[in-house]
């Protein structure tokens, strides 16, 4: 068995993980190569969410007995864990949504109905990149046409990095916001946050951090990243679907309004107006997801207890051995950086001119999953000229073995295909 520095004892982790046990088409073990489209999820998180239906289940913040109490704490506990997990300076700052485009379209919408000075209007810009999935796109281009701000972007390098050549013309006095995806979820492409947050705070714009792909994988310190806003969801991370979240700097949330209005983010409501609660319940109208902040709560500990510079390390050291046997196929190109330096766990790539989804069908009858397509970022294939890419991504449970069962199953695609 290949064995690489800084692995870590994926033996013991794999057995948390009851659907890594599965067999598919007669028999097959499943390579499971899709962790940035979701993770799978281990037994803690599974047992959280059955021990909350089983034993706590109520609605929270409203009822005055004992299991809506516990309910409540148990919502509120998974705030402070996930508040501890990104290192936020106050837990007040980190609201629950469905998912990461929830958590992009409410800083649109909070950018939208703003008063000065975050105001978005015709008058001012909006900046994001060419590498973002379509979360991070299409709210601003919503914003866009509502307000008549302008949108711009950075735009991608033949080796799969953002160009940031023409900074200082793309971002500008005029710009309101910037947001940009930390890791590509696409190419695994890990961004230069630094760069981009200090052109952005020197023109006092707002910046907004996707990091769906990166919270997952690495240490994210929200302090230390020095941004305004940090999207990501629970589900790439060991958590359970429907629960996504918005970490925002404090002063901002009691400044900017609401997006959702209903239940639980007001003060006092009467027929003629209503005030609103303070954050984060100001954002977190009508009945939340429950018990999915407690499975994310159960999720955050589970990933702590390994340790987030370990499971880094981990998918390095696997991602350095995919890049490298991945290059001996032949007629393979890797989209995205062909190297495993500041670049995540997941890998793009087109196979001569085999179509990905005849290459995903392939791989599937070998038991191998992957996913196909355009990832949900199209302008990065229409960048490459490509209709789709085929994507493996690896997480904290994958192994070198995996590694070669994909390089093998490549082979096989190849032979198929003549
Ligand atoms: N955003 C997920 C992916 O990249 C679904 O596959």
């Amino acid at each position: 068995m290949t064995q690489l520095p800084g692995l870590l004892d994926t033996e013991a982790i794999r057995k948390d993980f009851p659907l890594l046990d599965r067999t598919v088409h007669d028999g097959k073990k499943i390579v499971y190569l899709d962790s940035a489209a979701t993770s799978q999820k281990p037994r803690q998180v599974l047992d959280a969410l059955n021990e909350y239906y089983e034993r706590h289940n109520a609605n929270v913040h409203r009822g005055v007995y004992t299991i809506a109490e516990e309910a409540t704490a148990l919502y509120e506990g998974a705030r402070d864990k996930v508040a501890a997990f990104i290192n936020a300076p106050s837990r007040d700052e980190v609201i629950f949504t469905k998912n990461a485009s929830e958590s992009l379209n409410l800083v649109a919408n909070m950018l939208g109905w703003a008063d000065e000075p975050y105001r978005v209007d015709h008058d001012t810009e909006i900046v994001t990149t060419e590498m973002e999935h379509h979360s991070n796109i299409v709210p601003w281009q919503l914003l866009s046409q509502r307000t008549g701000a302008k949108l711009k972007w950075f735009g991608i390098t033949d080796d799969g990095r953002l160009d940031l050549s023409n900074i200082d013309e793309i971002i500008t006095e005029k710009t309101k916001i910037v947001s940009f995806t930390l890791v590509s979820n696409i190419m695994g492409t890990i961004n230069p946050v630094e760069k981009i947050i200090r052109r952005a705070q020197q023109v006092g714009a707002l910046v907004c951090i996707d990091a769906s792909q990166a919270a997952p994988h690495m240490v994210l310190d929200v302090q230390a990243l020095q941004a305004d806003f940090v999207a990501f969801t629970g589900h790439k991370m060991v958590g359970p679907t429907g629960i996504g979240v918005l970490w925002g700097r404090q002063e901002l949330l009691e400044d900017l309004p609401p997006f959702l209005g209903g239940g639980e983010m007001i003060e006092t409501v009467s027929m003629h107006s209503s005030t609103y609660a303070p954050a984060p319940h100001k954002f977190e109208a009508g009945t939340p997801p429950i018990a999915q902040a407690v499975g994310l709560g159960a999720a955050v500990d589970y990933l702590s207890a390994i340790g987030m510079e370990k499971i880094y390390r981990h998918e390095h050291a696997i991602t350095e051995y995919a890049v490298k046997r991945l290059l001996e196929v032949p007629d393979l190109r890797i989209i995205g950086p062909a190297t495993a330096e500041d670049r995540g766990a997941t890998i793009s790539f087109t196979l001569g001119d085999i179509h990905p989804h005849d290459v995903g069908q392939v791989l599937d009858e070998q038991g191998i999953a992957v996913r196909v397509g355009h990832h949900c970022a199209r302008p990065v294939c229409l960048r490459y000229g490509i209709p789709a890419t085929t994507r493996a991504s690896f997480y904290l449970y994958s192994t070198p073995a995996e590694v070669d069962a994909l390089v093998d199953g490549l082979e096989h695609v190849r032979n198929f295909f003549g």
